[in-house]
């Protein structure tokens, strides 16, 4: 019996009523809602120390009020429709303040807001995942149940925080022959999706008021993150070649800088690589300045033409770069797997944290993807993926051009799993966007990409999630909705 547990029969008067003002003023409470079902009358009689005729004689006041209602053969519920109740004393006033007691900090200025489901039907351009349905949901359900079969004594009970050490190695393996990292272990620290990670890096390596660079089109997930931790964003250009590396050595030579966060492989949003020349750069201002450096590498696998680059971390000696990568592009950001790789006094400090705030990872899921890594499956599932997402992104392009060649102009991206592309500047592109959303096709404004929230005249347009069909279903909506949108 889930109620009523205590049920403290109410005010002055006979038993029966006391009895059931105690059960309207529950529902008033919301300690009984719309339907439950409520005890037998002989269950109640006994927890209330009544005889049952007095609970009977409480439940026919009730239901002749309109709060129960009594269905044959199945039992006494709360009422479905109840009658309007007179809050308690005090209630109003509760309700006025959103039902919290004790008084509420400052609210935080948080830019990201989280979006929520995918309605079905609806095609969203906007959301930088992988595609679910090519998830290897029957190897990951394999896996699982074969780890926790064979480990479950382990998995299933508090661990070390810094992740399984199947998966640190399967990680740390994976990095060493796909990505050119010299790296171990225990230079990897499992964590929570790579906002976790980005979270432990601004608590644990940086002080408040630390003078932090981003990109100035960027990931506004890691500047919330940064800014919680009281870190000062300074936005740096980006351009066709990724982050204006040179504005980077002016700002660290005028202002002092501690760290700078950046997207060098994919430059999100625009999936431009930094070039050679600028990486040099970035590692000689990194030593100079004894700067903290960030790479976000969130997408590394997904590139098209020619070799991935070797991340910023694969050619540092000086251990000025904390790598941050993910699973949630090349396998599904619901799994909320992360890992930080950075020398053991990094990670050590950086699992402590993590220990404070969610003590460990999902151990049977972190021994299912280190199977999946160690038996080639995860490597397959990523082949499979970049032959898919070419495919759709070459049909993106091409629907752009033969659509929307004269309102949009683009890159074709040699990564990652979006096109940016700039907009032509006679268009009003928030009534475009809004046009296409009222009919079921999302675009993120370029707005939710730069630092100060202006619009760059360009927006981004995701094609990994959408098959075929649905991209060419989506840039037709986007070219019906355009010509009877132009500012005049
Ligand atoms: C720049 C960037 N970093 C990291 C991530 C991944 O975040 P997480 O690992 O927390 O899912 C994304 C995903 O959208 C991203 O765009």
């Amino acid at each position: 019996m889930s109620w009523p547990v205590p049920l403290v029969p109410a005010g002055d008067g006979p038993m029966f009523q006391r009895i059931a003002r105690a059960i309207v003023d529950d529902v008033g409470r919301g300690r009984l809602v719309a339907a439950q079902r409520l005890p037998g009358s002989r269950v109640l009689a006994d927890a209330l120390g009544v005889h049952r005729n007095t609970v009977l004689a409480a439940l026919a006041e009730l239901e002749a009020q309109g709060w129960i209602v009594t269905r044959p053969a199945r039992g006494t519920f709360v009422a479905d429709t109840l009658p309007e109740i007179t809050p308690p004393r005090g209630a109003a006033a509760r309700r006025r303040s959103g039902g919290v007691g004790f008084p509420l900090p400052i609210e935080p200025r948080l830019e990201l807001r989280v979006t929520g489901e995918v309605a079905r039907g609806e095609l969203h351009l906007s959301a930088g995942v992988p595609d679910p349905r090519l998830f290897p949901v029957d190897a990951l359900a394999r896996a699982w149940r074969r780890a926790v079969r064979r480990d479950g004594r382990r998995l299933l009970t508090y661990a070390s925080p810094e992740g399984h050490p199947a998966l640190r190695g399967a990680l740390a393996d994976m990095m060493r022959s796909i990505r050119g990292m010299a790296c171990v272990a225990d230079d990897v620290l499992i964590t929570r999706g790579s906002q976790m990670a980005i979270d432990l890096c601004a608590r644990g390596l940086l002080a408040p008021g630390d003078r932090v660079a981003v990109e100035a089109l960027g990931y506004r997930p890691a500047w919330d993150a940064l800014r919680l931790a009281g870190a000062v964003l300074v936005p740096v250009a980006v351009d066709g070649g990724g982050l204006d590396v040179a504005a980077l050595g002016r700002l660290a030579a005028r202002r002092g800088l501690r760290a700078v966060y950046l997207t060098s492989h994919h430059q999100y949003p625009t999936t431009v690589t930094l070039g050679a020349a600028r990486r040099l750069e970035l590692a000689t201002l990194a030593r100079r300045h004894r700067l903290l450096v960030l790479e976000d590498d969130y997408d590394h696998e997904f590139h098209y033409e020619g070799r991935s680059v070797p991340p910023l971390a694969a050619a540092d000696v000086g251990g000025h770069v904390v790598y941050l990568g993910t699973l949630s592009k090349i396998l599904a950001p619901g799994l909320r797997l992360g890992f930080v790789i950075a020398p053991p006094p990094v990670i050590a400090r950086l699992a402590a944290l993590r220990a404070a705030m969610d003590r460990q990872g999902d151990r049977p899921m972190e021994a299912a993807v280190a199977e999946l890594i160690e038996d080639g499956e995860l490597e397959r599932h990523v082949r499979r993926m970049r032959t898919t997402y070419l495919a759709r992104r070459d049909a993106l392009v091409a629907h752009l051009r033969a659509r929307l060649g004269s309102a949009l102009a683009f890159d074709v991206p040699r990564g990652g799993i979006s096109l940016w592309t700039r907009v032509a500047p006679d268009l009003d592109t928030a009534r475009w966007l809004a046009a296409c959303a009222a009919r079921g096709v999302h675009v993120s404004p370029g707005s939710r990409y730069t630092f100060a929230g202006d619009d760059p005249g360009a927006f981004r347009l995701v094609f990994a999630p959408l098959t075929l069909p649905e991209l060419d279903r989506a840039t037709a909506v986007m070219a019906a909705e355009l010509p009877v949108r132009r500012r005049r």
